[in-house]
C-alpha cells in the first residue's frame, strides 16, 4: 500500500486522483483549507470502502503555519511518502496579504511547494521510489517572476500572481533537484492544460461565466486528465526533474528552467522564510 499526500485533494486534479488511489487500495492523505468539501471527501472514501486509508487535514496552505501543520500531521501518521501531489490553488483578482504579510498567491501556490516538498523530504526517501508532482503550469502562458517586488505590491493582477507562481515553481522543481543531488525522489513539473475544475470559482462575472462555458466545450473532464499524472507517479522518468505539459515532455532549457536562477530564487525564499519566523521567536 502506498502513501500519497494530496494538497488540494478535495476538489478537480487532487480529487480526482485521490479517488483514483483510493480505488486501488492505496492510502491518501488530503490536505485543504474547507470544511465540507474534506467532509465530502471523507464520506466518498466510506462509499468507495476506503474509510480506512483516507485521511484529510485541514490547514490553510496560505499561512506558513498552516504549511507546517500538514509536516507535522503527515509525518505523525507516516513512516514514508510515496507520492507528494502539489494541487492547491485559489485565483485571486485583488491582492491579498496573508497572516505572514506575503501575497496570497506567492504564498499558496508556490511557497507550500517549497516549504512542504522540502519538510517532507526524510518521509519520501524512504519510500522506494517517490515522486513529488507539482501540478502547475511549465511551457503554459508566458509570465516572470518580479525579483524587485515578489510581493507585487505595485501594479497586482491576479494573472500576473498567477503566472508568476507558475515561473517560481519552474524554478523550484530545477533547484530542488539541485538541493538534493543525491535522492532517489523525482521530481515531476505537470502542465495539465485547460481542465474543468472549480478553477474558475473566484473569478469576478463576468470572466466566471466565460470561463465555465469555454470550460464546457473546451476543457478536458479530469478523469481523464488525471490519467498521465498518474501514469507518471506510477513510472517517474530515472531524471532527477522532468516537465510535461499535456503528458508531453519539455525541454528543460530557456530561462523557465535557468539553475542559476532557481539557486536565485532557492535563497530568495529562503531569506523570506527565515524573516517570516523571526517576529514569531
Ligand atoms: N484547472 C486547470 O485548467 C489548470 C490548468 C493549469 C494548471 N492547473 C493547476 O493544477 C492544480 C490543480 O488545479 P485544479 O483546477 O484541479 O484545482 P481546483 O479544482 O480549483 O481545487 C483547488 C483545491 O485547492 C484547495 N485550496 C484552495 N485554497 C486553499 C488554501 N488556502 N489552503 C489549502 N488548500 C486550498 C481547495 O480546497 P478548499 O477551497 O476547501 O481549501 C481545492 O481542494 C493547481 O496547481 C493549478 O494551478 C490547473
Amino acid at each position: 500500500m502506498r502513501t500519497y499526500v494530496i494538497t488540494g485533494g478535495t476538489d478537480g486534479m487532487g480529487r480526482g486522483l485521490g479517488l483514483h488511489f483510493l480505488r486501488r487500495g492505496d492510502r491518501v492523505i488530503a490536505v485543504a483549507s474547507g470544511e465540507t468539501k474534506g467532509r465530502a471527501l471523507l464520506a466518498e472514501a466510506d462509499r468507495l470502502g476506503a474509510a480506512d486509508r483516507a485521511g484529510y487535514v485541514r490547514a490553510d496552505l496560505s499561512t506558513v503555519a498552516g504549511m507546517h501543520k500538514v509536516i507535522d500531521e503527515v509525518t505523525r501518521v507516516a513512516d514514508a511518502v510515496d507520492g507528494l501531489i502539489f494541487g492547491a490553488q485559489r485565483f485571486r483578482p485583488e491582492r491579498e496579504e496573508t497572516e505572514d504579510g506575503l501575497e496570497f498567491t506567492f504564498a499558496l501556490a508556490y511557497l507550500s511547494r517549497f516549504v512542504i516538498g522540502h519538510g517532507l523530504m526524510e518521509h519520501l526517501e524512504r519510500a522506494e521510489s517517490a515522486v513529488i508532482m507539482n501540478i502547475a503550469g511549465p511551457g503554459g502562458m508566458p509570465g516572470r517572476i518580479h525579483w524587485d517586488d515578489l510581493q507585487l505590491r505595485d501594479g497586482y493582477k491576479g494573472m500576473r500572481a498567477a503566472m508568476q507562481t507558475s515561473r517560481c515553481n519552474d524554478l523550484l522543481g530545477v533547484g530542488f533537484a539541485a538541493r538534493h543531488p543525491d535522492a532517489r525522489t523525482r521530481y515531476v513539473l505537470y502542465n495539465p492544460g485547460f481542465v474543468a475544475t472549480a478553477m474558475a470559482d473566484p473569478l469576478p462575472q463576468p470572466q466566471r461565466a466565460i470561463t465555465k462555458t469555454l470550460a464546457r466545450f473546451f476543457a478536458t473532464p479530469v478523469d481523464k486528465a488525471i490519467v498521465p499524472i498518474a501514469g507518471l507517479l506510477d513510472d517517474p522518468s530515472a531524471a532527477a526533474v522532468t516537465a510535461f505539459k499535456r503528458g508531453r515532455p519539455l525541454p528543460l532549457t530557456g530561462a523557465d528552467f535557468d539553475p542559476a536562477a532557481a539557486d536565485r530564487l532557492h535563497q530568495v525564499t529562503t531569506d523570506l522564510l527565515a524573516q517570516v519566523a523571526a517576529p514569531r521567536r
